[in-house]
């Protein structure tokens, strides 16, 4: 049996630009726009993490969970991401935001990668007959790595 995943990826700063300007939903910021604070963080720092989800409960994509990663892209093999955190999702929540603190966990982290956070948004969306099926789609924000 063949299984297609639906797999989205959107650059988080455009989104956010395109929805301040316009005061709408653009299709780009239907799986939530993800920031994270403070943006520079070196090993074992506490920082904090929202997910604005209000276009994507808007626009029917409204999460049952969340997984977050430290992604990292080099010209080296740096190896996978890192989860962060696996987060479940109430569709109650009000306001839509998912936000959390969390600390930049101890890695093998290089200084020419460039890093960022990427939240998985998993939500149900019905099939041809009806049947409900899982799909996901993510987004990220850059982040730097100091003190490595
Ligand atoms: C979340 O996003 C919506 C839609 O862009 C915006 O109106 C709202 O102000 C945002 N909320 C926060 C807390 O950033």
């Amino acid at each position: 049996m063949r299984f297609n995943t639906l797999f989205f990826t959107a650059l988080a700063g455009f989104i956010t630009t395109a929805v301040a300007q316009a005061g709408f939903c653009p299709e780009a910021a239907r799986f939530g726009l993800i920031s994270v604070s403070p943006t520079t963080l070196s090993p074992g720092q506490s920082f904090t993490v929202t997910t604005n989800l209000t276009c994507a409960v808007q626009l029917d994509d409204t999460p049952t969970f969340l997984d977050y990663y430290i992604d990292g892209v080099s010209t080296a093999n740096i190896g996978g991401p890192i989860l962060l955190a696996r987060r479940t999702y109430d569709a109650s929540t009000s306001p839509p935001l998912d936000t959390f603190t969390t600390t930049l966990p101890e890695w093998f982290y290089v200084s020419d990668a460039t890093y960022s956070v990427r939240v998985d948004d998993f939500f149900a969306r019905p099939g041809p007959t009806g049947q409900s099926v899982i799909t996901v789609g993510s987004i990220s924000t850059g982040i730097t790595i100091t003190g490595i």
